[in-house]
């Protein structure tokens, strides 16, 4: 419908939008300490997690090892889209398979396969031991690296080669029981089969030990890491391929998801995939009713508020991202939606505020992009460590994928990037900037007396401050000569 109002009324009734910038929050009469404070948070209906912080879909931000890196810290990682589906699902199936306490998708061989063959198939996929198994996929061996270990001639056939006597169990074992057996016979693996002898599933002493590590990591029913993946708006081919590769849950990722075209796209992936959808991203009310209607759970929050972004420069759209937040989280709490924050997150104090402000989980980019997990090597700039780090709007990005700003790569001399390359400052793994993060996010919920997220968002007060506020906030007349691991000179230059 035309707006034929006055240009003078569009300017609003002069409610200026706020940041992470404008406000604090304010501390409250409190009996929680910190240590004690609850972090699990939802990120959709059927995915909890231990720690709010999510891991962006960007290519210099997650592949498999930051998302498996960030569900074992109990967040999750959202595997970027600019590549090749296939190699895009295979990611998400290493990471699906890299820590769990049972397999599923058994890799199996055949009895006459060569043992020159067999030993190939485990190097490649760096696995010790495999199930052999007749043409009815029914258990009649298993091969392991010692069977192999003294072998020269390599035509000899599996079934030779291979340890008939296997201890198995059935669907029923406990992961106490399974750590028993293991442990009375000595062996590394455990085929689980059914009635009919058939193989449904592999327990192994290495990813046994991996849960034991990874306590509080985000996992589906079976005990896999829980793994997600981005698609771009329109691309329901890679939403049907990502499902089938296992993801939990498929970002339907875009600069303007309230673009109705959009929206109805997002409705036929949800009826084509079993996984849970995320849909962002958007930056109002309006927004949220229209997606919420539309059968969005999870809704993700940030227009032009990224580190790497220039939307708001370029096309002057955005809003200022708390208040995106909280108009977003306003709708999502009525109906029992969840909302992430996408972009602009410097500090843990920020993880703070948009928890505060009704977001059940935030997303990072810039402040991951400098981990040893994100993809490529570092580089080094004027004798100081950083990691190179750009918008998957940035001319470099589009030239590999534009859809997300609806945007044809085909021709890069008629791209009109929305974002910028550059580089942030090294800082080491990314537990230790999680370590950090939470633990600025668990000094907040103290201060304001919050025992949980939940209380978080319920109890929290903000108040407004001035420019001279946010001066006194940061460090000031001072040299900083020692770094601390959660702020950085790099960071004072910008308020300098
Ligand atoms: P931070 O501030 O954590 O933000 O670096 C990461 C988020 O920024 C979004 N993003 C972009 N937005 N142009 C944009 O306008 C871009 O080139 C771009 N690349 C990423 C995205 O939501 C990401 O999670």
């Amino acid at each position: 419908m035309a707006d034929d109002r006055p240009f003078t009324s569009k300017l609003g009734d002069g409610s200026l939008a706020l940041t992470f910038d404008d406000v604090l929050l304010l501390p409250g009469r409190s009996k929680v300490e910190p240590s004690a404070v609850g972090t699990l948070t939802q990120i959709t209906e059927r995915v909890m997690c231990t720690i709010p912080i999510i891991s962006a879909a960007m290519d210099t931000v997650t592949e498999a090892k930051m998302a498996i890196a960030m569900a074992q810290a109990g967040g999750l990682g959202v595997i970027h889209k600019n590549m090749p589906v296939k190699i895009q699902a295979e990611m998400v199936q290493r990471a699906k398979r890299h820590e769990s306490f049972i397999i599923r998708d058994v890799f199996t061989i055949p009895p006459d396969l060569s043992a020159g063959e067999a030993k190939r198939i485990m190097d490649e996929r760096g696995i010790s031991g495999i199930p052999v198994v007749d043409k009815e996929n029914r258990l009649i061996g298993i091969l392991t690296l010692r069977d192999l270990r003294f072998i020269d001639d390599p035509y000899l056939s599996v079934s030779e080669l291979m340890t008939k006597d296997v201890v198995t169990v059935d669907d029923e074992i406990s992961m106490e029981g399974a750590r028993k057996l293991l442990q009375e016979h000595r062996i590394e693996k455990l085929p689980i089969i059914n009635g009919e002898k058939r193989v449904t599933g592999l327990i192994t002493v290495k990813d046994l030990e991996k849960r034991t590590e990874h306590a509080h990591a985000t996992r589906d029913e079976d005990g896999h890491l829980v793994i997600a993946a981005a698609v771009g708006p329109f691309d329901k081919a890679r939403a049907k391929a990502l499902d089938r590769a296992g993801a939990d849950i498929v970002f339907i990722d875009c600069a303007h998801a309230h673009n109705m075209n959009v929206v109805s796209s997002f409705k036929k992936i949800m009826k084509e995939v079993g996984c849970e959808l995320v849909i962002g991203n958007i930056a109002t009310a309006e927004a949220a009713e229209d997606l919420i209607a539309a059968g969005a759970r999870t809704l993700k929050v940030g227009i032009g508020a990224g580190s790497i972004c220039t939307t708001r420069v370029v096309a002057g759209i955005g809003v200022p991202q708390l208040q995106a937040i909280a108009a977003v989280a306003d709708v999502a709490a009525e109906n029992g939606a969840f909302v992430i924050a996408d972009g602009g997150i410097r500090y843990s104090g920020d993880i703070a505020k948009a928890l505060a402000a009704g977001a059940d989980t935030v997303m990072l980019g810039h402040m991951l992009a400098g981990t040893g997990e994100s993809p490529g090597d570092e580089v080094i700039i004027g004798g100081r460590r950083f990691k190179r780090y750009r918008g998957m709007g940035s001319l470099g990005a589009m030239k590999v994928s534009a859809d997300r700003y609806f945007q044809d790569s085909s021709d890069s001399s008629k791209l009109v990037p929305e974002g910028v390359e550059g580089a942030v400052p090294f800082r080491g793994p990314v537990g230790d900037v999680i370590f950090q993060q939470m633990g600025g996010v668990k000094s907040a919920m103290g201060y304001v007396g919050a025992a949980d997220i939940k209380e978080m968002k319920s109890v929290s007060r903000f108040v407004r401050i001035s420019p001279h506020g946010t001066a006194e906030s940061h460090p000031h007349d001072i040299l900083i000569t020692n770094e601390a691991p959660n702020y950085f000179t790099t960071d004072s230059v910008r308020h300098a």
